[in-house]
């Protein structure tokens, strides 16, 4: 795991930066920017809930358009924002809505969920966990390299009212997790370390923090990828203590979608 998070922080540390020119970071935002997914766009229809597209689009452009293999795709912000949505209608009785996120990277999921506790009109935080720091300038391999390195604060300083609700822990998630003092965890979105004991882990910590309807996302539901992910998603299945229901948003990545059921 340590190798893991070494080829992390050099990636992020390493100073060869910006990877892209503007306009190719231009070009591959507009390639995807109006790309559909009938799956987050039936759950969004059965919860009635949508993120504004130009607010995620450009919240996108600064924080998930970026230099990477895989092909690009931003639809995990519009099904976090229309999931925990419906999950606050759900409960109206709920003061304070507390949602832990593992692998906050730029921060463009925390943000789509804080914007979905604004929105909602109700309290709550985002606690997310990265090993990459919060307060160093660093370069984030996306257009605002071009101004030079920025902290996150920096990166995110434009959607000021969604980052009030936000609480960036740095470290390790099992370390940061250990030492973590929360009562009560509504909605988790798992999305940092694949491995089979780093899910299980953070699934244990939610896990005896949540009640009946309480949500987990997990992120990168892909047998080949990650089938660590996979044989821990159909262990959770064959336990019944949670409904999975898997959610496709392209052809190579999937979300897991794990409600509470006792
Ligand atoms: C896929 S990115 C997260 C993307 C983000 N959730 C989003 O949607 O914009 C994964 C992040 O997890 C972080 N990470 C991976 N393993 C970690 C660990 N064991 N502890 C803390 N952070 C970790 C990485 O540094 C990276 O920023």
């Amino acid at each position: 795991m340590k190798t893991i998070l070494r080829k992390i922080k050099s990636f992020f540390l390493k100073e060869k930066y910006p990877l892209l020119s503007r306009d190719e970071y231009l070009r591959l935002f507009n390639e995807i920017k109006n790309e559909k997914s009938q799956e987050v766009n039936r759950i969004e229809q059965l919860n009635g809930f949508f993120i504004e597209k130009n607010w995620i689009d450009n919240l996108a452009l600064h924080t998930q358009i970026v230099k990477k293999k895989s092909k690009l795709n931003y639809h995990h912000g519009r099904l976090l924002y229309s999931v925990l949505r419906n999950y606050i209608k759900e409960n109206p009785e709920l003061k304070l809505i507390n949602i832990l996120e593992t692998g906050t990277a730029r921060g463009f999921s925390s943000m789509c969920m804080s914007k979905a506790l604004n929105d909602s009109k109700k309290i709550g935080k985002v606690y997310t966990i990265d090993i990459i720091p919060n307060n160093q300038k660093i370069f984030w391999n996306c257009i605002d390299d071009w101004d030079g390195k920025k902290t996150r604060i920096d990166l995110l300083n434009k959607w000021k009212k969604e980052l009030e609700n936000i609480v960036f822990l740095t470290g390790d998630c099992q370390t940061v997790l250990k030492n973590f003092h929360l009562e009560r965890v509504n909605f988790a979105f798992l999305d940092a370390q694949h491995d089979y004991e780093s899910i299980m882990n953070e699934f244990n910590f939610i896990f005896k923090r949540q009640q009946k309807g309480d949500l987990i996302i997990f992120d990168d539901v892909n047998f080949i990828e990650f089938p660590e992910i996979s044989k821990f998603i159909n262990e959770l299945k064959s336990k019944k203590i949670y409904d999975i229901n898997i959610v496709s948003s392209s052809k190579n990545r999937s979300y897991c979608l794990a409600k509470k059921n006792k």
